[in-house]
């Protein structure tokens, strides 16, 4: 494996992608905390990151020595690349000091061989590389050459062929460094010399092992969205414990069309995993009855989707573990040098508080995994393309699209439109290019004319973004024709809907949902 230490670039997760890409396994630790993810992980090389500080400065952080004791081989990146500089004799200046830096699309120019590229670039090569940094080396350590330079960076690449370190100031991690995944594949195979053979297969049957480790003849229970995450979670853990797993499906009465039966089908039939499905669609529109502030909403739903599961746990006599789908994202300690709490946007619903109430410990499969991992690995167990592509669904459901009050009534209403609308997006070829679409049902009516009736009916609105991560989101851009024929039939289709409008914000300013 590969250890990544993280001076807090905000594209170290790229650099993790592009080794596990390479089909070698990588983590992403802390500058802070990597002696301790070093001594567990034993890793055969190491990646350290770019990062918004300026090694001249007092305080600024630097890698563990154990790094440079160890004997591996090291690839310093941008911030990495002058740490090492600095930790090893060199010398980096600040940016303030020689006038400016390089942002940006830059030419490497290739002039010395070197193991890191060899068979891949060549001298005299010019490549084109993406520069971000204000700060350079401006003296080498003891024991480097430089191999290659850009106009700005005149240290652009050095190496040290005899302790296999080497140092870039440009990203190969990102897409407009177009051979930089095949130079950080080459560290991974050539200069560390790891096979590349890290597969989902070999990580379904690791983890069967390790599930079975750690529940021994425990009893586990996992609850289920619906969604891709706690799905595959599910499937893998029963495959390694069988029926010491039982599957909850709390059915709020806030799911998409046909969710439930879905589920229903998919665990039951295909996988023939114990489910319990809850019917709390009644206590849950109690609940909210007469709630129209957003975070109320949220609260509630959340706490009472605790007390449901609660009350299933205690009558099938209790569990040891709880299951979840907690995704790498969720668990990587990214370095962070804004400091102060940040502000609650929403308080996002998932199970926390869970485990501690009921005295369980977690079992989360999919801790080292991003997301389109998790759909590989579905596939991999044997879910169709239709179920590992699904787009993301929230916790509180329908509720937050339904600004305002809710009820059954605005709920089915709102099902009906988003299943037209979704249908459409299939049927036009599109679900795979857009991150999340749905229909939100807004509290206001307007005036209408069918036939030649008078209606006066409530306003649905679409969206659709596109995304990476669902931090920042922007509008997909549906051609006209495309609107139309959803307007018109949802308006057609829908009793209760007399106009449709189509939501032009991206995020930020919006969020993707809307409450
Ligand atoms: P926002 O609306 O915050 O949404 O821009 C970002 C992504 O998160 C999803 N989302 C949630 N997912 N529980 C979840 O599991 C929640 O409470 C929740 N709220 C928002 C949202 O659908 C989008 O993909």
């Amino acid at each position: 494996s590969i250890l990544i230490i993280d001076f807090g670039s905000q594209v170290t997760q790229l650099i993790a992608r592009r080794v596990r890409e390479a089909g070698v396994y990588s983590e992403i630790a802390p500058f802070n905390n990597a002696k301790a993810a070093f001594e567990r992980m034993q890793p055969k090389g190491i990646i350290l990151s770019g990062g918004p500080s300026s090694v001249p400065d007092e305080g600024s952080p630097r890698a563990p020595d154990i790094v440079f004791e160890s004997g591996l081989p090291i690839l310093g990146i941008c911030y990495g690349q002058q740490v090492m500089m600095q930790q090893l004799g060199g010398k980096v200046e600040s940016g303030e000091h020689q006038g400016g830096g390089e942002f940006g699309r830059a030419m490497l120019n290739i002039k010395e061989n070197c193991t890191l590229f060899d068979g891949l670039w060549s001298v005299g090569d010019e490549h084109q590389v993406w520069m971000s940094h204000g700060d350079k080396v401006t003296q080498l350590a003891p024991g480097f050459d430089v191999v290659a330079t850009s106009a700005g960076a005149p240290y652009g690449f050095v190496a040290d062929e005899n302790r296999k370190y080497y140092g870039i100031q440009f990203h190969p991690e990102v897409a407009h460094t177009p051979g930089g995944a095949k130079l950080i594949a080459h560290f991974a195979h050539k200069v560390c010399g790891l096979a590349g053979d890290w597969t989902m297969a070999e990580f379904r049957a690791t983890k069967i092992a390790e599930i079975r480790a750690q529940v021994g003849e425990g009893r586990v229970i996992c609850g289920l969205s619906g969604g891709v995450d706690s799905s595959v979670a599910a499937i893998l853990i029963h495959e390694a414990i069988g029926s010491q797993l039982t599957c909850v499906f709390v059915d709020h009465g806030l799911l998409r069309m046909n969710e439930r039966e879905q589920v229903e089908k998919l665990f039951r039939d295909h996988y023939n995993i114990p489910l319990i499905v809850v019917d709390a669609e009644q206590r849950f529109m109690a609940g909210l009855d007469g709630v129209t502030d957003p975070e109320k909403k949220r609260k509630f739903i959340g706490g009472e989707f605790i007390n449901v599961f609660e009350e299933e746990a205690a009558k099938i006599g209790g569990a040891d573990f709880l299951a979840q789908g907690t995704l790498y994202p969720d668990v990587i300690e990214s370095v962070s040098f804004t400091g102060g709490p940040s502000v609650t946007i929403k308080s996002h619903h998932n199970v926390g508080g869970l485990p501690e109430r009921m005295n369980m410990q977690l079992v989360e499969p999919l801790r080292e995994l991003f997301k389109d991992e998790v759909r590989i690995l579905g596939k991999e167990l044997g879910l169709n393309d239709l179920f590992v592509g699904r787009h993301p669904f929230p916790g509180p459901g329908l509720a937050i699209r339904i600004p305002g009050e809710v009820n059954k009534e605005r709920c089915d209403i709102l099902r009906k439109a988003d299943a037209i609308y979704l249908e459409e997006i299939r049927n036009a070829g599109l679900y795979d290019k857009i991150w999340q679409a749905f229909a939100v049902l807004l509290p206001v009516r307007t005036v209408g004319v069918m036939g030649d009736a008078r209606t006066y009916d409530s306003v649905c609105a679409l969206r659709a973004v596109t995304s990476t991560d669902g931090m920042t989101a922007d509008i997909y851009p549906f051609e006209a024709a495309f609107l139309s024929r959803v307007s018109t039939r949802i308006i057609n289709e829908v009793k209760g809907i007399n106009r449709v409008v189509y939501d032009y914000t991206s995020k930020p300013p919006g969020t993707i949902e809307w409450e």
